[in-house]
């Protein structure tokens, strides 16, 4: 049965790769808080590629109803974690409440589905587990360390889970975008030659699926950006403003 849950279906990069997925022939299960914005996404889906699109209230933050959204959907090959709140990073500072919602959403949320999901999955060989940090989470860095510290316990989590699953064949893949023009970019000044679209995006991440890598980067230059800016000392990187 080729069957995803896309956790944050009502995220751009979620959207556009909901359609790469339907477009392969999988019908899919899009979870997400707005039941009225996903209605619209899966009738357009549906429209265009002939699969079937089902709906889930999805927050994830109310973790008391994650286990409802698997125990209903144990057919799945496929889950992705897509959900993600960037937050700001200067209210952060001020108000432990914003820390908290980043650090809650990105990663407690992330971590909450996710156990169930493995549960679900565990007998069986050849599900696919994805789910997308960031770049962010490489290195903490001033302007969006707490985002980022969520998303490295994040990827931390992945790795481990990684690990746990891999006797049973199961493959857990962590995505590591760097710029992409969704609503969570909007407005920022993005250098072009950095920045991917929506699309692009999820056409790497669907890709991902059928190669042998476990952590990918969406494009090779922020590979490579990231192993510099790991690999320059903390002395120096203080005096850095990034
Ligand atoms: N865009 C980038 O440059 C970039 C870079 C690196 C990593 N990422 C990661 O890529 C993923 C997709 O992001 P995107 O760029 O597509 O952003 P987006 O369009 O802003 O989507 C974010 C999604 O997260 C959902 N969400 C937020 N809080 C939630 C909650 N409590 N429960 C359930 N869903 C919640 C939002 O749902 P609502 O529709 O209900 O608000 C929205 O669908 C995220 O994990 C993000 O951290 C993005």
């Amino acid at each position: 049965m080729n069957k995803a849950l896309i956790l944050g279906g009502t995220s751009d990069i979620g959207v556009a790769l909901a359609h790469q997925y339907a477009s392969n022939g999988f019908d899919l299960v899009l979870a997400a808080r707005n039941l009225a914005k996903l209605t619209e996404i899966q009738r357009d889906i549906q429209i265009r590629h002939g699969v079937k699109v089902s709906c889930v209230l999805f927050d994830a933050l109310n973790y008391s109803s994650h286990s409802d959204i698997i125990d209903s959907n144990q057919d799945l090959s496929d889950a992705i974690c897509i959900f993600g709140y960037l937050g700001d990073q200067r209210i952060a500072e001020e108000s432990f409440a914003e820390a908290e919602k980043i650090i809650d959403i990105n990663y407690k949320g992330a971590v909450s589905i996710l156990n169930q999901v493995a549960e679900s999955f565990i007998n069986y060989d050849g599900k696919i587990i994805i789910g997308v940090s960031s770049v962010a989470g490489d290195r903490g860095r001033q302007s969006n360390y707490i985002y980022g510290s969520a998303k490295a316990a994040f990827t931390a989590y992945m790795q481990g889970l990684r690990n746990r699953l891999y006797k049973s064949k199961i493959r857990v893949i962590t995505i590591k975008p760097g710029y992409v023009i969704t609503k969570m970019t909007n407005g920022m000044k993005l250098p072009p030659f950095l920045t991917v679209s929506a699309k692009k995006c999820a056409i790497q991440i669907f890709k991902a699926r059928t190669k042998s890598s476990d952590v990918v980067y969406i494009s090779k230059k922020w590979w490579f950006i990231m192993k510099i800016i790991k690999l320059i000392p903390e002395r120096l990187f203080n005096r850095l403003s990034l």
